[in-house]
């Protein structure tokens, strides 16, 4: 058995779209192979500006669906050479926490039968072992005994995200994957929730892949930091290092973006000009040379692919 809860390698999803009744169709890259690993009690932060893959990328990752290409393991199993039994069980090993915690509860179900349903689907327990686990897990987020009655109308959003992260911990998952898990809630419950996070972890050893655009909110939860760019992963490395002195340029003008992050020690100012592209049509080469202000004659026409630069993994000709 390996030792990592992942082993994404070369994984993509590509998407096939129409473009109207008379163009031919289009190859969206949406996710165009990323290799990565995680381990347990580690959280992997993922960044990038909307568009660039995350979402696609968590969907791989919880099997919701099936990569156009590249290979997953799922503490040590091949998940696309799995069958049917063992999907199933792959699938209870990866959890999901969405952004919304208004649209991922059942409004109809009270949250004692939303936290028991997955046991009583996937575990013999009884009625009273049930009972037991979702009291003490409820206990454990910041639940009152006489909210496991209640329906999720009656939360906030802060309440709802840890009724949604209890119910994708109860059947004690090897792995969370979080999409912008704070970024619908309140800046003053947002700390709250990712403490909260940690300390599951901290309890379970759970591993995370947690998906943020707030460079702020990674920088409090993660170890490694992956940062994506259309598709792609631009830098991967640990957090600390990667916070300390970013080297691609994307990573440099998101972080240069961020004040909080500028001041602590007056990193210059990194504008990046433009839109993202669309990744039905992405530019040659780098696909961030068109923005890039370094950008030379090379990056126009070669894909530079990720190397080993001071300590962490980089993707650019020119740093
Ligand atoms: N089912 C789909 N069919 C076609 N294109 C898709 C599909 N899902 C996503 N895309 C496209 O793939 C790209 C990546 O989308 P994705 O939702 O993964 O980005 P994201 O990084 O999660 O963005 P955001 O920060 O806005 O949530 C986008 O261009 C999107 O339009
Ligand atoms: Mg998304």
């Amino acid at each position: 058995m390996s030792e990592l809860l992942l082993e994404a390698n070369d994984l993509a999803k590509h998407y096939t779209v129409s473009r109207g009744l008379f163009s031919p169709k289009a190859t969206v890259k949406a996710l165009n192979g990323v290799s990565f690993t995680l381990a347990p009690k580690k959280t992997l932060a993922v960044v990038g500006e909307s568009g660039c893959g995350k979402s696609t990328l968590a969907r791989q990752l919880t099997l919701i669906e099936h990569p156009t290409r590249g290979a997953l393991k799922i503490s040590g199993t091949d998940a696309a050479t799995a069958d049917k039994a063992t999907l199933k069980s792959l699938r209870r090993q990866v959890q999901m926490v969405f952004q919304n915690p208004f649209a991922s509860l059942n409004p109809r179900k009270t949250v004692e039968t939303t936290l028991a349903e997955p046991l009583l689907i996937n575990t013999p327990m009884t009625a009273l072992e049930r009972r037991e686990r979702v009291a003490a897990l409820a206990a454990k987020v910041g639940l009152r005994p006489e909210h496991l009655r209640r329906y999720p109308h009656m939360f906030s959003g802060g309440q709802r995200q840890r009724i949604a992260i209890a119910r994708a911990m109860i059947l004690n998952p090897g792995i969370v994957v979080a999409d912008e898990p704070v970024s619908a809630l309140d800046v003053s419950i947002q700390a709250q929730i990712l403490n909260l996070f940690m300390d599951l972890q901290d309890e379970f050893g759970t591993g995370y892949v947690f998906i943020s655009h707030n460079l702020s909110v990674v920088e409090h939860v993660a170890d490694e930091v992956m940062v994506m760019y259309l598709g792609t992963a631009v830098e991967i490395g640990e957090k600390k290092r990667l916070f300390a002195a970013p080297l691609h340029p994307y990573t440099r003008a998101l972080m240069s973006a961020t004040p909080a992050l500028r001041k602590a020690d007056r990193r210059e100012r990194i504008v990046i000009h433009g839109e993202l592209p669309s990744p039905l049509n992405p530019p040659s080469g780098c696909s961030f040379h068109k923005r890039c202000p370094l950008a030379i004659a090379r990056c126009s026409e070669e894909v530079p692919l990720l190397r080993e630069v001071a300590g962490r993994r980089v993707a650019c000709h020119v740093v």
